[in-house]
């Protein structure tokens, strides 16, 4: 990343994201440092490229040329500018909204509104190899899908004719129809850059699942296999979503598709990843003991009877317990009364819970994860109608159920893992997150990414209140967490059920912060401030989190110090960042900074220039903490 220096010595802070061809420069330096040299740019400073010559010459006779011979690639029209645009780097932030946001103080969830290619560069540094489970669930291109407009798709005037729906900050939302000429290019577009982020916020041992259905799943799997690597391909589940026959007028298909694919791939190869096995994951607590052996309890789940004639038969009652109207047992009346002549099952508040031997679960330690998930494992109507049990009227038709996303999760993350869904849509992954914590114990933290897509006027959604697609993801978490947390008062007291709100929004700077060294310095000089009006101290504080790659979700502290707001980040025993944006900073207030040795610190540079005290910053710190990185911006 670029340095900085201003007139007092202390390095400015970037504000900008990293760039990607620097750190595909930094890769190859470390895998072949002679193919790194220096020279110098347009502005005469001295950067780091790639040696091609060199290069050839490390390759000699493995080298391709797809203009000269044939070679096996998947190409696309549009397909440089998409890696390009992974690549390249934003002046944007993200901004806190402790208003809209629950339990601000202590929760480490992160519900961030944006475009998420946006969002993904700037949590890249925060969160590089941080994260254990992605789940996404993009728009499947089906000729109806709105996809937002990156820079590269088309020029603005074709764009504008093309599209009527809108996001919160009046970007205009194409929607990708089949008569478009580059119907699937524009998907893979869309798709392939933000994949490629998403596999460096990935830890070493982190898997990706990926929902999709036909319209795609060609073109997704060859995406994912180059940007992953194709023995990081781990499985494709097939995922029954629906057991609703199609109506009559659609009876010219004569075979019905009821499924969709969930694509997985690891960020290594499946053979080198620990094996996954139920037991371990949930730790489950084998708590009762009877003269069989150790048992636990387990619900016995109602799920709505969504009036297929099948479900009929699961209406029954168990221990005299009949599920509540509309409802249906998920065990068949067989399994029910086996359980009842074993004396298996009992009532707990009204409600029929099965034992569960721990030696029947040893014999199946090993029980694999099938990648067909059929029948009982929730179909995207359960999914519909668990979102409407919480937020009413949606209009949502993609809706995931909790329980297919809560299995994956509990297969693949231990109690303190990172779980990121950057298409999150009204928030399943989260849901599915607090509920699985609630069941396990675990600490699970999720980041949830969503355009504010806002609804459209004439839906049932835009007349309960809902304005854009983030406030259903938002009164979701917060209706579920509040029930889950109701259900699980003594067993997980300390769920945590919040979440921090953060918006992609322009930089806090003025262009002026980004102008080359000498002009800025000129032209900072005739300034009053280099930051925005509008912008306030915590704005600041999560641009330099960003800018130092330090978690977002870290708990922060405001106090005032001899007259100045000072903040501190703090996780562990040492300050991650003290920081003080108050003009004129008093020498008092630098040395106690100083003296509570953080690991960061930053300060506003017009603090000290014009200063007639002139504090020497850095000889402050230099005798109280030497190690402190000093920034200022
Ligand atoms: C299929 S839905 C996800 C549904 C979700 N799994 C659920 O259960 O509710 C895809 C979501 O991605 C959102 N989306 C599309 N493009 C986006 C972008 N560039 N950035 C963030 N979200 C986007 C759409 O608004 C939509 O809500």
């Amino acid at each position: 990343m670029e340095n900085r220096e201003t007139q007092t010595g202390l390095e400015k802070m970037n504000f900008k994201t990293a760039d990607g061809i620097d750190a595909n420069i930094e890769k190859l330096a470390q895998i072949f440092p002679e193919a790194v040299t220096e020279t110098k740019d347009a502005n005469g400073k001295l950067v780091r490229v790639a040696n091609l010559e060199a290069l050839k010459t490390l390759l000699e006779g493995k080298l391709a040329d797809p203009n000269e011979q044939e070679c096996y690639e998947f190409i696309w029209p549009g397909k440089s500018d998409a890696i390009m645009e992974a690549a390249k780097s934003i002046t944007k932030t993200l901004r806190p909204y402790p208003e809209e946001s629950k339990n601000w103080d202590s929760t480490q969830n992160l519900y961030i509104e944006g475009d998420n290619l946006e969002a993904l560069k700037l949590l890249q540094q925060s969160y590089l190899g941080k994260v254990k489970m992605i789940y996404i669930d993009p728009p499947y291109n089906t000729g109806k899908d709105f996809v937002y407009r990156d820079n590269f798709h088309k020029s603005k005037s074709e764009f504008d004719e093309e599209s009527t729906v809108r996001d919160e900050d009046d970007n205009k939302l194409v929607q990708n129809t089949e008569s478009n000429g580059r119907f699937h290019s524009d998907w893979c577009s869309m798709i392939y850059p933000r994949l490629k982020l998403a596999r460096d916020l990935l830890s070493d041992d982190g898997v990706i699942f990926i929902s999709i259905d036909d319209n795609e799943v060609h073109n997704l799997r060859k995406i994912c296999d180059e940007i992953f690597g194709e023995k990081n391909f781990w499985s494709m589940i097939t995922w029954q979503a629906t057991n609703k026959p199609m109506n009559a007028g659609n009876a010219k298909y004569k075979i019905q598709n009821c499924t969709e694919s969930i694509l997985v791939y690891g960020r290594i190869s499946m053979r080198n990843h620990d094996p996954l096995i139920l037991e371990g994951r949930g730790a489950k607590n084998y708590d009762k003991m009877n003269e069989k052996g150790f048992y636990r309890l387990e619900e016995i789940q109602q799920r709505k009877n969504i009036g297929i004639k099948r479900s009929d038969k699961m209406v029954f009652s168990i221990l005299n317990t009949y599920p509540k109207d509309g409802y249906r047992w998920t065990i068949g009346v067989q399994t029910a009364r086996t359980l009842e002549s074993s004396n298996d099952v009992e009532l707990i508040n009204g409600k029929p819970y099965r034992k569960i031997y721990k030696s029947d679960e040893d014999n199946a330690s090993f029980f694999p994860l099938w990648n067909d998930f059929s029948d009982n494992y929730g179909t995207s109507e359960l999914g519909k109608s668990e979102l409407f049990d919480l937020v009413g009227e949606h209009g949502f038709e993609t809706v995931k159920p909790t329980s297919i996303i809560k299995k994956l999760l509990y297969h693949t993350t231990e109690k303190n893992d990172i779980i990121l869904d950057f298409f999150s849509g009204s928030a399943t992954t989260a849901h599915a997150c607090m509920q699985l914590n609630s069941e396990d114990g675990g600490n699970r933290k999720f980041i949830m990414v969503q355009l504010p897509e806002k609804t459209d006027e004439k839906s049932e959604a835009f007349k309960a209140g809902y304005k854009n697609i983030c406030e259903i993801g938002k009164a979701r978490i917060r209706r579920a967490g509040e029930k889950i947390k109701a259900e699980h008062a003594t067993t997980a007291p300390n769920l945590d059920i919040g979440f921090r709100v953060l918006k992609v929004a322009e930089s806090n700077m003025k262009d002026v912060y980004y102008s080359p060294a000498q002009t800025s310095q000129d032209l900072l000089d005739s300034l009053e401030s280099n930051i925005k009006e509008d912008r306030t101290d915590l704005d600041l504080l999560f641009a330099c989190l960003i800018d130092f790659g330090v978690e977002l979700s870290l708990p922060l502290k405001s106090e005032t110090i001899d007259g100045a707001s000072v903040h501190t980040v703090q996780s562990g025993e040492v300050p991650d960042i003290i920081a003080c944006f108050a003009e004129n900073i008093p020498e008092s207030v630098v040395r106690e900074i100083a003296s509570r040795q953080p690991l960061r610190a930053v300060f506003r540079d017009s603090s000290f220039k014009d200063s007639p005290s002139k504090i020497n910053v850095k000889e402050i710190f230099k005798y109280h903490s030497p190690n402190t990185t000093i920034k200022v911006l």
